[in-house]
Parts: structure tokens; sequence; C-alpha cells
């Protein structure tokens, strides 16, 4: 989820980019860079870090340059160096590129490109655009783009310049966002609005699979080859709700981000057979095969995908696999050694105490895998491997899309252990290649569909209460800890958590006339046992409120309120049923007035014990 600007205009257009970036340094921030371009070619500037640090490497620039681009990076493929920031260059240095998302296709594309005498100067998926585009070029860079578009699997958003046609800027779309900004005699493109929001409030959106070129003060959007008309709004928007991309808190934009962190943590990973490629994870097929526990150790919501995790391995590859909280693993006496996976998994990278857990497991000779959405963290500093989530940067301190995005990583990964241990057949490997790739999908039809806003609603008629217990069986169990906790941590409301059959060994003595029992219910093997609680706890005056499947007309009887789910396999389910429990959350944490993304006591990252 990296951040690009372009303009084209009369003005020098240096301090506009570098402004722009600034204000898209949200979408990522470990290395930078922008193209300045003029009759005389390019001017390129790159560094590692912050804005800051591509302002002190651009310092004492007299550029009058009136086009140019700028890329403010989130690494994806290849590590963070100035080498890998963009913009990246074909060979002649004549061809210039920058590109949010990801090229699915990079590693096919980049071998042949090899074989045909082409050198990378990276290590991203990036390069191979550039390269392309050269290939392509015949005097047009409409044509040439279009004719690589056609090339690249992926979702994508990217810019191109040409220096033989100075003063324009193409760009191409698919699913990655990109907006234009309309002014007087210029233009701009970026990734999000406030990237040029002090310059221009007229906006025209691009729709995915069009392609844009850019000329002072002139505009043409195709799609193929025809010439798209469109009439540009007017955002009302100020620069602090922009900067949230509408969205009134970060939380809300991150839960709405959750397909891409889907399919961006997918990406190149799954192939159409179902078959699963793990570059990183330091252990090939054999090693693979040869594990015989799996311990993960993490904390919170990452603990949850932990859980989620358990399932999903021990079903598919039949391997027994050990969920910890990491501060006490930490102190535990480790069994773990030779021939175990173990797996820590922290969005930040940088919780202290799922890296002490990873640091003793390492010790004992365990084979030690950093699930982590932090490129260079110190979890992966520590590890023997890495299996990164691919969520862009997540602000709001409820964690929501990386914890989608771990729970797919993990399905990825158990997937992958069926294929090498054999445990899965060839066409359950393709089924269940399907079902996690349409994951993404659902998770997008239910944000945009009334079920997402009924989950509001439910948050909004029961923000009052003063407690809450969240139920859940099977997998179903781990996504009602995560509600709870959702909930808890944004709005201070307390809230327990529990496996639903557990509940008459104890917590059902909280309930009384109208308590509120959210019960995670989605269809599965366990879906009478969970209506069997269902009926205990109304026995005892509470109010139920489901999350159910879609579909499922028996539920309506049982519950007061129903959050429906589309359908998938039960296994997967926890992916799309945490999803109303965020925005029942989220509701909860609004009506009574909350900051949603900076909760009091707590930090987005703790590096302490
Ligand atoms: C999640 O909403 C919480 N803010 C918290 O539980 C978090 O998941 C936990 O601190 C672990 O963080 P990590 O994934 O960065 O290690």
């Amino acid at each position: 989820m990296c951040g690009i600007i372009g303009y084209v205009g009369s003005r020098p257009c240096e301090e506009l980019i570098l402004g722009g970036l600034e204000r898209l340094e949200y979408r990522g921030y470990d290395s930078a860079g922008m193209v300045l371009i003029d009759d005389s070619g390019f001017t390129t500037v790159r560094a590692v870090g912050n804005l800051a640090e591509l302002r002190k490497a651009a310092a004492g620039s007299t550029s009058t340059a009136t086009a140019g681009m700028g890329h403010t990076r989130w690494a994806t493929h290849g590590r963070v160096t100035e080498a890998n920031a963009h913009p990246h260059a074909d060979a002649s240095g004549r061809i210039s590129v920058v590109m949010n998302g990801i090229i699915e296709n990079y590693a096919r594309l980049r071998s042949a490109l090899q074989d045909e005498g082409v050198v990378f100067l990276s290590e991203t998926d990036t390069e191979v655009i550039p390269h392309l585009i050269a290939k392509h070029y015949a005097g047009d860079l409409v044509q040439a783009v279009r004719a690589v578009i056609g090339e690249l699997e992926g979702h994508f958003a990217f810019v191109a310049a040409s220096a033989d046609e100075p003063g324009r800027l193409v760009a191409a779309r698919r699913e990655c966002p990109m907006v234009v900004g309309v002014g007087e005699g210029e233009l701009f493109i970026a990734s999000a609005i406030p990237a040029f929001l002090p310059e221009t409030r007229e906006t025209l959106e691009i729709e995915t699979g069009e392609i844009v070129v850019l000329e002072a003060g002139a505009i043409t959007i195709l799609d193929g080859d025809t010439v798209v008309s469109r009439d540009p709004a007017t955002v009302d928007w100020d620069a602090d709700a922009a900067e949230k991309g509408g969205f009134d808190t970060f939380m809300l934009k991150e839960i709405h981000e959750q397909p891409d962190a889907l399919n961006d943590t997918i990406g190149d990973r799954l192939a159409r057979d179902g078959t699963v490629t793990l570059d990183g994870i330091g252990l090939d097929d054999a090693a693979l095969a040869r594990v015989e526990r799996i311990h993960i150790v993490a904390c919170g919501t990452s603990f949850h995908a932990g859980l989620v995790g358990r399932y999903l391995i021990e079903d598919w590859a039949r391997i027994p696999v050990h969920v910890e909280v990491a501060s006490e693993y930490r102190y535990r006496t480790c069994l773990a050694g030779p021939g175990d996976l173990v797996i820590g998994i922290t969005q930040s990278g940088e919780t202290a105490d799922t890296l002490a857990a990873m640091r003793v497991a390492r010790e004992r000779g365990a084979h030690v895998v950093a699930l982590t959405n932090i490129m260079g963290s110190q979890a992966v500093r520590d590890a023997d491997g890495v299996l990164y989530t691919r969520a862009g940067l997540e602000i709001g301190v409820a964690a929501t899309k990386t914890h989608v995005a771990q729970v797919m990583a993990l399905a990825l990964l158990a997937l992958k252990l069926g294929q090498v241990r054999h445990t899965l057949t060839g066409s359950g490997v393709a089924d269940l290649g399907e079902d996690i790739r349409r994951l993404p999908g659902l998770v997008a039809d239910y944000l945009a569909s009334p079920a997402a806003d009924a989950a509001i609603a439910a948050g909004e008629k029961y923000a009052e209460r003063p407690f809450f217990l969240y139920l859940g069986r099977h997998v179903g169990m781990p996504v009602s800890y995560e509600g709870a906790l959702k909930l808890k941590e944004i709005s201070y409301v307390p809230t327990e958590a529990y496996p639903a059959g557990e509940m008459k060994h104890g917590p059902i003595a909280l309930l009384d006339d109208g308590s509120p029992v959210v019960v995670v219910a989605t269809d599965g093997h366990v879906f009478d046992k969970v209506v069997s609680n269902i009926q205990e706890v109304r026995a005892r005056g509470a109010q139920v409120i489901a999350v159910a499947t879609e579909g499922n007309e028996e539920i309506a009887e049982h519950a007061d309120d129903v959050l429906f789910v589309p359908r998938t396999l039960p296994l997967l389910s926890s992916v799309l049923a945490v999803v109303p429990l965020q925005l029942f959350a989220y509701a909860v944490a609004r009506a009574r007035g909350l900051n949603v993304d900076q909760p009091r006591n707590l930090a987005k990252t703790v590096t302490v014990e």
C-alpha cells in the first residue's frame, strides 16, 4: 500500500510532489523517491527512510521542471533499500515508473526479460514495468502502456513517464486506487485525494481498467480504445477527512481496506491449481513435510489469528498445533526443538513478549518463522524465516485488516502443509485454493451490503449496555474472543468471551434479564450445538445478537438480532464473521463518543514486557 503522486502543469513541481508525498506518508514510509521531468530528461532522487530523508537528498535542487512524479514505499517485494525505492527506470533510463500494488506474475516476466538480456537493478516487482514499456515503446507511451497492461497479472496503479515525451504522464489502474486532481491548467494524479488537496478540490475518479493520459491542462481517459468523458466532482472534505479516505476514523477505513489486505496477502502465492508458494519461510517442501509439531506464539489480536490457524493447520495438514500467548510461553519450560516449527505472529514485528518467546524457541533449535506485516522489523531479524502479511500500514490501534491478513497467511500455510504432506488430495487442494481466493470478494460484497449497515445499527442499539458476553465454538470461538477484545479496547465496556460449551461452567451466572450475548453461529458441524447454547442463555433472559450465515433461516427464531455474513467454507468463516463484530465494536465506541483510533492506555506497538 504505497502512495503515488504525479503532476503535469506550468508550475515548478518539486515542492508540490514533496508536499503531496508528505500527505501520503500514512500509506508507507520506509523509503521514498521522485522524478522531475524536463526537456533535458529525468532527475531522479530516492532515499531510504521517511520523507525528511528524501527532502535531505533533494536539498539544493534548483529544478524548474513542471512535470514529475513521486512515491512513498511500503515494501512488499524486496528489502528496504535505495535500489528498491521508486521510481524505477528501464535500462536506457528514458522510461520511469512509480507503482502501488502487486504484480503477481513478476517472477515469470522478470526471468523472460533477463533471458532477453535485461539487467535488473532492484528486487521489486515494479521494475518489470519500465523494462516492458521500453520493449514496447515506439514513440507513443500510451500504446506501450496499453501493451504492457495486457501482460500484467495482479492489482496495481502505476504512473509512467518517457523522457521523449516530457510534459506527459500515462497512468493505469487495476483495482488499486487512483484519482485525478484537476487544477487551473494543471493536473495531479495520486493514490488518494490528500496528496493534492491544498491545490485543488476538483477530482476525477478513475475506474479499474482505465488508462489516463495527463498533459498540461488536458486529460484523456481511455477504456480500451474508447475515450471516456467524465465530469470532475468537488470534494468538501477537510485534510483530516481526506487522509482517512472520507471515513471518519482510520479504524473504519482499515475495516474497509480488508479486501485489499486479503488480496495482497494472497498476491502471487496461490496458483490457479491451488499450489502455494511461500518464499522466505526458510524451509523447502521436504523440510516442511517433516515438521512434527507447530507452536504459535502471539499477543492480543495476533493470538486470536493463531487460534484460527490451529483449526486450519490441524484439519488440512494433520499436524498438532499448540497456540499460546507469548507472555506465558516465554516463561514456561519450552519443549520445542529441532523438527518443530514455531510461528511468532506480530503485525508490528516489535511486540516484546512475542520476540522473547520466539527467541526462547530458537535457542532450543526450533525453526522460527515471523508472521508479520512490517518488512525488516525485529521479528524478521530474529527469525529463521518470514511470512509477510501485506495489509498496508495500520494506524488504528485496534487491529482489523492485519488480523484478517494474518488468518489469510495461515490459511495459505495450512494449504501448503497439506500439499507437501499429502493430507489433501489434488482436487481438494484446488477447491480450497478457490475458496481462499474468493474470500476478498466476499468481504468486499459484505462491506458494500446492507448487512454491514445492520452491524453498525446493532452496535448503536446496544451501545449503552454495561456488559457483553461473547460466545463461539470451534473456529467461531477465536472470532468471539476477537469481537470481545475489539469492543473492550475501544469502548471500555467490560466483555467476557468464552467457548460456548464452557459457558455453563461459570459465565452463565453473569446473565440476567436483557444481558446482551453475542454468539458466533455461522454454519458448520457445531451449528446445532451453538443453537443449544443460545437456548440456554435465552432461558436466563439474555438478548442474543447472532453472527450467522446468509441463507440460514432457522437462526431468526433463536436470536433478537442477526448479523448475516456471506457463506464460505466453515473453516474459513472467521475472515467473514469477524467483520460485523469489528463494525459492532466501532459503532458502540462511536455512540459513546470515544476516540476509536487512539483508545486510552493502549499503544499500537507494545515494545515493553
Ligand atoms: C489489537 O487490537 C490490539 N491493539 C493488541 O491486542 C495487539 O494485537 C497486540 O498488542 C499484538 O500486537 P502485534 O500484532 O503488533 O504483536
